[in-house]
Protein backbone atom coordinates (compact mmCIF):
# COMPACT_ATOMS: atom_id res chain seq x y z
CA UNK A 1 0.00 0.00 0.00
CA UNK A 2 1.50 3.61 -0.81
CA UNK A 3 1.07 6.94 0.65
CA UNK A 4 2.91 8.69 -1.40
CA UNK A 5 1.32 11.79 -3.02
CA UNK A 6 4.01 12.81 -5.31
CA UNK A 7 7.77 11.68 -5.28
CA UNK A 8 9.12 12.00 -1.75
CA UNK A 9 6.16 13.29 -0.16
CA UNK A 10 4.00 11.36 2.13
CA UNK A 11 0.67 10.93 3.63
CA UNK A 12 1.17 9.95 7.50
CA UNK A 13 -2.42 11.33 8.96
CA UNK A 14 -4.97 9.50 10.48
CA UNK A 15 -9.17 9.80 10.42
CA UNK A 16 -11.30 10.52 13.45
CA UNK A 17 -14.82 8.98 13.43
CA UNK A 18 -15.14 8.88 16.72
CA UNK A 19 -15.25 12.92 18.34
CA UNK A 20 -18.47 13.93 18.18
CA UNK A 21 -17.81 17.58 18.11
CA UNK A 22 -14.66 19.70 16.24
CA UNK A 23 -13.77 22.19 18.68
CA UNK A 24 -16.48 21.21 21.08
CA UNK A 25 -18.33 22.72 19.21
CA UNK A 26 -19.28 22.00 15.94
CA UNK A 27 -20.80 18.68 14.52
CA UNK A 28 -18.57 16.03 12.56
CA UNK A 29 -21.09 12.99 11.22
CA UNK A 30 -18.98 12.72 8.57
CA UNK A 31 -15.40 12.37 11.04
CA UNK A 32 -12.71 14.58 10.30
CA UNK A 33 -9.11 13.51 8.97
CA UNK A 34 -5.88 15.44 10.88
CA UNK A 35 -3.26 15.12 7.86
CA UNK A 36 0.00 15.43 8.50
CA UNK A 37 3.01 14.65 5.33
CA UNK A 38 6.50 13.38 5.30
CA UNK A 39 8.45 15.48 2.99
CA UNK A 40 11.74 12.85 2.26
CA UNK A 41 14.97 14.52 0.90
CA UNK A 42 18.67 13.64 2.29
CA UNK A 43 16.99 15.02 5.24
CA UNK A 44 12.96 14.41 6.31
CA UNK A 45 10.75 17.11 7.17
CA UNK A 46 7.05 16.16 8.94
CA UNK A 47 4.92 18.69 7.98
CA UNK A 48 2.09 19.00 10.94
CA UNK A 49 0.95 15.93 13.34
CA UNK A 50 -2.06 14.89 14.86
CA UNK A 51 -4.55 15.47 17.49
CA UNK A 52 -2.76 13.62 20.49
CA UNK A 53 -5.49 10.97 20.94
CA UNK A 54 -4.02 9.62 17.34
CA UNK A 55 -0.39 10.11 18.00
CA UNK A 56 0.49 6.25 17.94
CA UNK A 57 -1.39 6.36 14.44
CA UNK A 58 0.97 8.80 13.19
CA UNK A 59 3.76 6.89 14.82
CA UNK A 60 3.36 4.09 13.29
CA UNK A 61 2.44 5.86 9.93
CA UNK A 62 5.88 7.34 9.74
CA UNK A 63 7.65 4.31 10.84
CA UNK A 64 6.07 2.73 7.83
CA UNK A 65 7.84 5.18 5.68
CA UNK A 66 10.69 5.45 7.13
CA UNK A 67 11.73 2.29 9.03
CA UNK A 68 14.18 3.40 11.48
CA UNK A 69 15.34 6.60 9.69
CA UNK A 70 14.46 9.51 12.25
CA UNK A 71 12.80 12.66 11.16
CA UNK A 72 15.00 15.73 10.73
CA UNK A 73 12.25 18.44 10.89
CA UNK A 74 8.71 19.01 12.19
CA UNK A 75 7.28 21.86 10.44
CA UNK A 76 4.84 23.69 12.20
CA UNK A 77 1.69 25.63 9.83
CA UNK A 78 -0.58 25.72 12.30
CA UNK A 79 -1.03 25.65 16.55
CA UNK A 80 -4.38 24.48 17.08
CA UNK A 81 -4.13 21.49 19.02
CA UNK A 82 -6.06 19.05 16.53
CA UNK A 83 -2.06 19.38 14.43
CA UNK A 84 -0.01 20.47 17.22
CA UNK A 85 -0.86 18.23 20.77
CA UNK A 86 1.23 15.52 19.45
CA UNK A 87 4.41 17.64 19.05
CA UNK A 88 6.02 16.97 22.84
CA UNK A 89 5.60 12.98 21.60
CA UNK A 90 7.36 13.58 18.39
CA UNK A 91 10.10 14.69 19.94
CA UNK A 92 10.34 12.44 22.93
CA UNK A 93 10.56 9.95 19.63
CA UNK A 94 12.84 11.85 17.94
CA UNK A 95 15.31 13.62 20.88
CA UNK A 96 16.92 15.79 18.10
CA UNK A 97 13.83 16.85 16.31
CA UNK A 98 14.09 20.67 15.02
CA UNK A 99 11.18 22.33 14.83
CA UNK A 100 10.61 24.36 12.12
CA UNK A 101 7.72 27.35 12.99
CA UNK A 102 7.33 31.87 12.60
CA UNK A 103 7.94 33.57 15.88
CA UNK A 104 4.43 33.03 16.71
CA UNK A 105 4.57 29.65 16.53
CA UNK A 106 7.74 29.04 18.79
CA UNK A 107 6.28 31.27 21.52
CA UNK A 108 3.19 29.06 21.67
CA UNK A 109 4.69 25.76 21.74
CA UNK A 110 6.64 27.14 24.48
CA UNK A 111 3.52 28.33 26.47
CA UNK A 112 1.14 25.46 24.96
CA UNK A 113 4.03 22.09 25.42
CA UNK A 114 6.69 23.43 27.80
CA UNK A 115 9.04 22.41 25.24
CA UNK A 116 12.44 24.51 24.27
CA UNK A 117 15.53 23.95 22.17
CA UNK A 118 15.65 22.76 19.08
CA UNK A 119 13.72 24.84 17.33
CA UNK A 120 14.71 27.17 13.90
CA UNK A 121 12.69 30.19 13.61
CA UNK A 122 11.36 31.17 10.14
CA UNK A 123 9.94 34.49 8.31
CA UNK A 124 8.55 35.51 5.24
CA UNK A 125 10.42 33.98 2.43
CA UNK A 126 12.49 31.60 4.57
CA UNK A 127 13.37 28.26 3.16
CA UNK A 128 14.54 25.13 4.83
CA UNK A 129 16.72 22.81 2.52
CA UNK A 130 16.42 18.95 2.22
CA UNK A 131 19.04 18.28 0.18
CA UNK A 132 16.85 17.63 -3.01
CA UNK A 133 13.95 19.14 -1.61
CA UNK A 134 13.08 22.93 -0.57
CA UNK A 135 10.57 24.06 1.66
CA UNK A 136 9.78 27.59 1.34
CA UNK A 137 7.48 29.23 3.99
CA UNK A 138 4.78 31.96 3.32
CA UNK A 139 2.84 33.20 6.21
CA UNK A 140 -0.88 33.55 5.74
CA UNK A 141 -2.05 34.97 9.47
CA UNK A 142 -5.56 35.08 10.65
CA UNK A 143 -6.23 31.81 8.48
CA UNK A 144 -7.37 31.46 11.06
CA UNK A 145 -4.75 31.60 13.91
CA UNK A 146 -1.70 34.69 13.85
CA UNK A 147 0.90 32.01 13.82
CA UNK A 148 -0.21 30.47 10.58
CA UNK A 149 2.12 29.57 7.56
CA UNK A 150 2.55 27.90 4.47
CA UNK A 151 5.34 25.85 3.79
CA UNK A 152 6.44 25.27 -0.29
CA UNK A 153 7.55 22.92 -2.03
CA UNK A 154 9.10 24.13 -5.67
CA UNK A 155 10.61 20.66 -6.89
CA UNK A 156 6.94 19.05 -6.23
CA UNK A 157 4.46 22.14 -7.31
CA UNK A 158 3.30 20.84 -3.85
CA UNK A 159 1.81 23.48 -1.00
CA UNK A 160 1.40 22.59 2.49
CA UNK A 161 -1.48 24.78 3.59
CA UNK A 162 -2.28 24.46 6.82
CA UNK A 163 -6.30 24.95 8.05
CA UNK A 164 -6.74 26.79 4.31
CA UNK A 165 -8.70 24.42 1.62
CA UNK A 166 -9.26 22.00 4.63
CA UNK A 167 -12.69 20.82 4.80
CA UNK A 168 -14.81 18.12 7.54
CA UNK A 169 -15.24 14.66 6.38
CA UNK A 170 -12.82 11.56 7.25
CA UNK A 171 -10.65 9.97 4.31
CA UNK A 172 -13.04 6.95 3.12
CA UNK A 173 -9.87 5.28 1.68
CA UNK A 174 -8.40 7.77 -0.79
CA UNK A 175 -6.51 10.23 -0.05
CA UNK A 176 -5.96 12.58 -3.24
CA UNK A 177 -9.10 13.75 -5.05
CA UNK A 178 -8.45 11.09 -7.85
CA UNK A 179 -9.16 8.51 -5.69
CA UNK A 180 -12.38 9.95 -3.61
CA UNK A 181 -15.66 11.31 -4.80
CA UNK A 182 -15.09 14.93 -4.49
CA UNK A 183 -18.79 15.51 -4.35
CA UNK A 184 -19.69 14.47 -0.75
CA UNK A 185 -16.99 16.93 0.34
CA UNK A 186 -18.50 20.50 -0.61
CA UNK A 187 -20.89 20.88 1.90
CA UNK A 188 -18.75 19.59 4.17
CA UNK A 189 -16.13 22.08 3.18
CA UNK A 190 -18.58 24.92 2.98
CA UNK A 191 -19.65 24.06 6.94
CA UNK A 192 -15.66 23.45 7.94
CA UNK A 193 -15.13 27.27 6.01
CA UNK A 194 -18.10 28.74 7.93
CA UNK A 195 -17.84 27.68 11.41
CA UNK A 196 -13.73 27.81 11.72
CA UNK A 197 -12.24 30.04 9.22
CA UNK A 198 -15.79 32.04 8.59
CA UNK A 199 -14.57 34.97 10.48
CA UNK A 200 -11.65 36.05 8.47
CA UNK A 201 -12.88 36.85 4.78
CA UNK A 202 -10.12 39.24 4.33
CA UNK A 203 -6.85 37.44 5.73
CA UNK A 204 -7.87 34.38 3.72
CA UNK A 205 -8.27 36.58 0.76
CA UNK A 206 -4.91 37.38 0.97
CA UNK A 207 -3.76 33.91 1.26
CA UNK A 208 -5.56 33.05 -1.99
CA UNK A 209 -3.32 35.62 -3.74
CA UNK A 210 -0.40 34.24 -2.34
CA UNK A 211 -1.49 30.64 -3.51
CA UNK A 212 -2.69 32.01 -7.07
CA UNK A 213 0.72 33.66 -7.86
CA UNK A 214 2.17 29.70 -7.46
CA UNK A 215 2.52 27.24 -9.90
CA UNK A 216 0.67 24.50 -7.50
CA UNK A 217 -0.15 21.15 -8.37
CA UNK A 218 -1.15 20.11 -5.18
CA UNK A 219 -2.50 21.39 -2.25
CA UNK A 220 -2.34 19.40 1.06
CA UNK A 221 -4.16 20.88 3.66
CA UNK A 222 -4.54 19.54 7.38
CA UNK A 223 -8.23 18.42 7.03
CA UNK A 224 -9.97 16.45 4.18
CA UNK A 225 -8.32 15.48 1.05
CA UNK A 226 -5.34 15.93 -0.72
CA UNK A 227 -6.12 18.46 -3.94
CA UNK A 228 -4.85 17.68 -7.42
CA UNK A 229 -7.85 17.66 -10.36
CA UNK A 230 -10.28 19.72 -7.84
CA UNK A 231 -7.89 22.97 -7.03
CA UNK A 232 -10.00 24.98 -9.18
CA UNK A 233 -13.05 24.38 -7.35
CA UNK A 234 -11.45 24.52 -4.14
CA UNK A 235 -9.62 27.62 -4.59
CA UNK A 236 -13.21 29.19 -6.34
CA UNK A 237 -14.97 27.80 -3.33
CA UNK A 238 -13.18 29.64 -0.91
CA UNK A 239 -12.40 32.14 -2.78
CA UNK A 240 -16.37 32.73 -3.14
CA UNK A 241 -17.41 32.00 0.65
CA UNK A 242 -14.27 34.23 2.30
CA UNK A 243 -16.11 37.14 0.00
CA UNK A 244 -19.17 36.28 1.63
CA UNK A 245 -20.56 35.93 -2.02
CA UNK A 246 -24.48 34.22 -1.52
CA UNK A 247 -25.26 31.79 -4.56
CA UNK A 248 -29.20 32.29 -5.10
CA UNK A 249 -31.07 30.28 -2.60
CA UNK A 250 -33.05 31.26 0.38
CA UNK A 251 -32.55 30.09 4.48
CA UNK A 252 -35.77 30.30 6.60
CA UNK A 253 -34.51 30.40 9.88
CA UNK A 254 -37.10 30.65 12.56
CA UNK A 255 -37.50 30.04 16.76
CA UNK A 256 -40.82 29.07 17.49
CA UNK A 257 -42.45 28.10 21.50
CA UNK A 258 -45.71 27.22 20.54
CA UNK A 259 -45.62 26.57 17.11
CA UNK A 260 -47.56 29.88 15.84
CA UNK A 261 -44.02 31.90 14.60
CA UNK A 262 -43.24 28.17 12.93
CA UNK A 263 -46.84 28.21 11.09
CA UNK A 264 -45.40 31.47 9.42
CA UNK A 265 -42.43 30.17 8.86
CA UNK A 266 -44.11 27.04 6.67
CA UNK A 267 -46.51 29.24 4.64
CA UNK A 268 -43.47 31.84 4.03
CA UNK A 269 -41.64 28.50 2.27
CA UNK A 270 -44.59 27.29 0.45
CA UNK A 271 -45.39 30.86 -0.58
CA UNK A 272 -41.50 30.79 -2.24
CA UNK A 273 -41.99 27.23 -3.66
CA UNK A 274 -45.01 28.64 -5.80
CA UNK A 275 -43.55 31.42 -6.88
CA UNK A 276 -40.68 29.09 -7.98
CA UNK A 277 -37.81 30.28 -5.56
CA UNK A 278 -35.07 27.57 -5.51
CA UNK A 279 -33.39 26.33 -3.60
CA UNK A 280 -35.33 26.82 0.10
CA UNK A 281 -33.65 25.55 3.40
CA UNK A 282 -36.06 25.65 6.10
CA UNK A 283 -34.27 25.30 9.88
CA UNK A 284 -36.33 25.41 12.90
CA UNK A 285 -33.40 26.88 14.94
CA UNK A 286 -34.29 25.10 18.53
CA UNK A 287 -33.71 21.64 16.83
CA UNK A 288 -31.21 22.22 13.81
CA UNK A 289 -27.73 21.93 13.79
CA UNK A 290 -26.09 25.20 13.84
CA UNK A 291 -23.12 24.56 11.97
CA UNK A 292 -25.40 23.42 9.27
CA UNK A 293 -27.48 26.23 9.60
CA UNK A 294 -24.38 28.46 9.33
CA UNK A 295 -23.07 27.04 6.09
CA UNK A 296 -26.16 27.54 4.12
CA UNK A 297 -25.96 31.59 5.47
CA UNK A 298 -22.78 31.73 4.07
CA UNK A 299 -23.51 29.43 1.01
CA UNK A 300 -26.96 31.51 -0.12
CA UNK A 301 -27.88 35.02 -0.87
CA UNK A 302 -31.05 35.46 1.15
CA UNK A 303 -32.12 35.09 4.65
CA UNK A 304 -35.27 35.31 6.31
CA UNK A 305 -35.57 35.02 10.23
CA UNK A 306 -38.53 34.84 12.46
CA UNK A 307 -38.56 35.04 15.98
CA UNK A 308 -40.89 35.33 18.84
CA UNK A 309 -40.92 37.86 21.09
CA UNK A 310 -39.22 36.11 24.55
CA UNK A 311 -38.52 38.06 27.59
CA UNK A 312 -38.71 41.43 25.86
CA UNK A 313 -36.44 40.28 23.03
CA UNK A 314 -35.40 37.41 20.71
CA UNK A 315 -35.96 33.92 21.42
CA UNK A 316 -32.73 32.76 22.43
CA UNK A 317 -31.85 30.24 19.82
CA UNK A 318 -32.47 32.85 16.57
CA UNK A 319 -30.27 35.42 19.14
CA UNK A 320 -27.24 32.87 18.87
CA UNK A 321 -27.59 32.39 15.50
CA UNK A 322 -27.75 36.04 14.99
CA UNK A 323 -24.60 36.13 17.20
CA UNK A 324 -22.56 33.53 15.01
CA UNK A 325 -23.44 35.83 11.67
CA UNK A 326 -22.26 38.67 13.70
CA UNK A 327 -19.36 37.11 14.99
CA UNK A 328 -18.41 36.19 11.22
CA UNK A 329 -18.89 39.59 9.89
CA UNK A 330 -21.15 38.33 7.27
CA UNK A 331 -22.04 40.33 4.89
CA UNK A 332 -24.02 40.93 1.67
CA UNK A 333 -27.19 39.43 2.03
CA UNK A 334 -30.77 40.39 1.35
CA UNK A 335 -33.28 39.85 4.36
CA UNK A 336 -36.72 39.80 5.19
CA UNK A 337 -38.20 38.87 8.58
CA UNK A 338 -40.78 37.93 10.79
CA UNK A 339 -41.97 37.73 14.18
CA UNK A 340 -44.65 37.52 16.98
CA UNK A 341 -45.58 38.78 20.26
CA UNK A 342 -48.23 38.54 22.78
CA UNK A 343 -48.62 41.32 24.95
CA UNK A 344 -45.52 43.69 23.94
CA UNK A 345 -43.59 43.36 20.69
CA UNK A 346 -39.99 43.62 20.07
CA UNK A 347 -38.75 40.27 17.77
CA UNK A 348 -39.89 41.81 14.43
CA UNK A 349 -37.80 45.60 15.33
CA UNK A 350 -34.72 43.67 16.78
CA UNK A 351 -34.67 41.45 13.66
CA UNK A 352 -34.61 44.95 11.89
CA UNK A 353 -32.41 46.70 13.72
CA UNK A 354 -29.80 43.56 13.32
CA UNK A 355 -30.15 43.36 9.25
CA UNK A 356 -29.54 47.74 9.64
CA UNK A 357 -26.26 46.63 11.69
CA UNK A 358 -25.13 44.39 9.00
CA UNK A 359 -25.60 46.69 6.35
CA UNK A 360 -27.93 44.06 4.69
CA UNK A 361 -30.74 44.79 2.36
CA UNK A 362 -33.87 44.62 3.71
CA UNK A 363 -36.43 43.63 0.96
CA UNK A 364 -40.09 44.04 2.54
CA UNK A 365 -41.52 45.02 5.99
CA UNK A 366 -41.43 42.78 8.82
CA UNK A 367 -44.29 40.57 9.09
CA UNK A 368 -45.34 40.94 12.63
CA UNK A 369 -48.39 38.55 14.17
CA UNK A 370 -50.22 39.16 17.54
CA UNK A 371 -50.91 35.93 19.47
CA UNK A 372 -51.95 33.03 17.55
CA UNK A 373 -51.36 32.43 13.25
CA UNK A 374 -54.54 32.07 11.31
CA UNK A 375 -55.90 32.94 8.31
CA UNK A 376 -55.62 36.41 8.55
CA UNK A 377 -52.33 35.80 8.52
CA UNK A 378 -51.95 34.54 5.13
CA UNK A 379 -51.65 37.78 2.62
CA UNK A 380 -48.98 38.97 4.87
CA UNK A 381 -46.82 35.67 4.36
CA UNK A 382 -47.52 35.97 0.93
CA UNK A 383 -46.54 39.17 0.50
CA UNK A 384 -43.65 38.63 2.20
CA UNK A 385 -42.71 35.77 -0.15
CA UNK A 386 -43.66 37.64 -3.20
CA UNK A 387 -41.05 40.33 -2.35
CA UNK A 388 -38.49 37.78 -2.15
CA UNK A 389 -39.56 35.91 -4.98
CA UNK A 390 -39.76 39.35 -6.90
CA UNK A 391 -35.98 39.84 -6.06
CA UNK A 392 -34.82 36.38 -7.70
FE1 LIG B 1 -7.46 22.19 12.15
FE2 LIG B 1 -7.30 25.37 13.16
O1 LIG B 1 -7.01 23.55 13.29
Amino acid sequence: MTTEICAGIHYVGVNDRTTTRFEALWSLPAGVSYNAYLVVGERVALIDTVAEAFGSRLEANIREVLGDRKVDYLVVDHMEPDHSSSIAALRRLYPDLQIVGNAKTLQMIRGFYKLEGGMIEVAEGGTLDLGGKTLVFQMIPMVHWPETMVAWCPEQRTLFSGDAFGTFGALDGGIVDAQIEPDRYWDEMRRYYACIVGKYGVPVQKALQKVRALPVETICSTHGPVWQREIGRVLDLYDRLSRYEGEPGVVVAYGSMYGNTEQMAERIARELAESGVRPVRVYNLSYADPSVVLRDVFRFDTLIVGSPTYNGGLFPPVAELLDRIAARGVCKRKFACFGSFNWCSAAARLLGDFAQKMKWTLLCDPVEMCQGFGPEWFAACRKLADSVAADR
